[in-house]
């Protein structure tokens, strides 16, 4: 139809339209390397080409990619950036998402259904060989994630240009990429470092005058790595010329690993909340959106509106123009290395898990504490194998502020669930009831999708906090409980309770409600 049609040419000529990427401003030294790249790329011939980018951790290798596709994606048929490779292999267990990314954005059809990386493989190797297509492959870490999603030249039409970039240079040599089609990022000169230094230490090109010596001192330590010369400017802004020189006696110490230890001072300086913060990001809330992650750490009183600005000023956290929490890979790992040391050997000592694994030996060995604090898991892990627990596998949770787990048995019942739970979202429970000594006084958002539940409670619970309530495929639930003392709540899905023939009347004095979903509540009669 007429409307669809408009969309699409919006869309074809949107794609073409050539725009300056806007942040290219703050970045030093780009020109040059821009030039090297672009020189590499070669866009102007037809054959197939592979590109390297290789450098350490934090040098920039993502965002000279990401200009260099900004300034040059409109001369391609199509284009796709697959941004951390390895971080989401990490946590998918597979390239099946890139895989779908990379189809979606370049043949640009809707979902496709992919079960096996094979699957992705041939459609991959035989949908796009007439294409001229521009392919980022960002932060690569294992050669095999490469041949699943750019295998052989031949998969692409002429002129397509396949960028990869990656900490491991001998992985672009295991995947045939020409030699003299690999750049070799350097690490800014002094001049650059200086400037990038002075952008975030005293927001002008050159340091204030008498701190001129101490930031040729500081220099030294960052190497003129970027992600190191914005942490360390954005900690020593406004600082006294004696907090300098004792930020550059810490640096002294540790002289193997400068760029972590550059990070852990900016960290060490922050005060207890804002630590929480970054260590609630870094483990559980990287990627989320940044309302949903202010209004569950409010819950928790980390006062995460000041907070999380605070973060971002000392550049530990982004923010997009999708409001997304972003955090570079590196202070990600230095956020999870600083939650393993509290308890290198027991998981169960830490205060937070977020790797399957470790969550699994916690619940099943009893072996949690009332150091954790939260437990986020992506719920479909447990689903090929599921675990069986104690009735006591939380009971000495006691701290537990975010739960969020699926797929689990619990044959003897369930004893205890801490009563200080903030994030519960608990997928397939498997019981007809809580515990009855369940205390959910600090609850912000409760998730029991596809549970077995037939009533969550009986009277009326102050649930103050409360936001978000989704019961939907809960097919044995009869009634929803009473929500007089619910004030708060904004969300409440009852989508598919085909057992639900009752909804309290309470809920009619919601002035908050925005979002009431009965969809599929076929037993449902009557409305409060
Ligand atoms: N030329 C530059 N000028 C200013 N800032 C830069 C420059 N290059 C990189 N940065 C900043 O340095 C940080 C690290 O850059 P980037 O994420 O691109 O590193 P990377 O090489 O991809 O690291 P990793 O290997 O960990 O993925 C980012 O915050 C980025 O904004
Ligand atoms: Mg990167």
């Amino acid at each position: 139809n007429e409307s669809e049609f408009i969309e699409e040419i919006v869309n074809v000529i949107s794609s073409k339209i050539h725009t300056e990427p806007k942040t290219v401003k703050e970045l030093v030294g780009i020109e040059s390397r821009l030039e090297k790249l672009r020189f590499l790329m070669g866009t102007g011939s037809t054959d197939v080409r592979m590109i390297g980018i290789w450098g350490m951790g934090g040098l920039g290798k993502t965002t000279l990619a990401r200009v260099v596709y900004d300034l040059i994606s409109h001369e391609f048929y199509a284009s796709s950036f697959l941004a951390d490779v390895r971080e989401r292999f990490e946590k998918e267990g597979s390239v099946i998402s890139l895989q779908k990314q990379l189809l979606s954005n370049l043949l640009k059809l809707g979902d496709i259904s992919i079960w096996h990386v094979d699957d992705g493989i041939n459609i991959i190797g035989s949908r796009l060989r007439q294409q001229k297509v521009l392919l980022v492959i960002d932060d690569v870490a294992d050669v095999e994630q490469l041949q699943s999603l750019a295998g052989k030249r031949d998969w692409f039409g002429l002129g397509s240009r396949i960028l990869i970039t990656t900490r491991d240079k001998q992985l672009l040599v295991a995947h045939e990429v020409d030699e003299e089609h690999i750049l070799n990022l350097d690490v800014l000169n002094d001049d650059e470092a200086l400037q990038l230094f002075s952008m975030k230490a005293f927001k002008s090109h050159q340091p204030v005058e008498e701190y001129v010596e101490l930031s040729k001192r500081v220099l030294n330590y960052a190497s003129g790595l970027p992600l190191a010369l914005k942490v360390l400017g954005s900690f020593l802004i406004g600082r006294s010329v004696d907090q300098w020189r004792s930020a550059l006696e810490r640096l002294k110490r540790d002289p193997s690993n400068k760029i972590m230890s550059i990070l852990q001072i900016s960290f060490d300086g922050l005060q207890d909340s804002e630590k929480k913060i970054f260590l609630d990001v870094a483990c559980f809330f990287k990627q989320k959106n940044r309302d949903y992650v202010t209004k569950i750490l409010e819950g928790c009183g980390f006062f995460p509106v000041i907070g999380i600005e605070v973060l971002i000023e000392r550049s530990l956290l982004t923010v997009d123009d999708y409001n997304t929490l972003g955090m570079h890979d590196l202070l990600q790992e230095l956020g999870q290395l600083i939650v393993t040391r509290q308890s290198p050997e027991e998981p169960g000592k830490r205060s937070r898990l977020w790797r399957q694994e470790e969550v699994r030996h916690v619940l099943t060995k009893n072996a949690g504490s009332e150091v954790v604090e939260g437990m986020i898991i992506d719920v479909h892990f447990f689903l090929k194998n599921e675990v069986r627990l104690s009735a006591k596998a939380f009971s000495l949770m006691t701290n537990l502020r975010f739960l969020n787990i699926g797929n689990v048995q619990l044959p003897e019942g369930l004893e205890y669930l801490s009563n200080k739970l903030r994030l519960l979202n608990w997928h397939r429970y498997p019981l007809k009831s809580l515990p009855s000594n369940l205390q959910l006084d600090k609850i912000v958002e409760f998730q029991m999708c596809y549970s077995h539940i037939e009533e969550l409670w009986k009277g009326i619970k102050p649930l103050n906090t409360l936001k978000v309530m989704k019961l939907s495929h809960s097919e044995n639930l009869i009634k929803t409980p009473n929500f007089i003392e619910v004030p708060n709540l904004e969300v409440l899905d009852l989508k598919g309770c085909t057992s639900l023939r009752e909804i309290h009347s309470s809920l009619l004095r919601h002035n908050k409600l925005i979002l009431l979903n009965l969809k599929g509540c076929t037993s449902l009669t009557t409305l409060p």
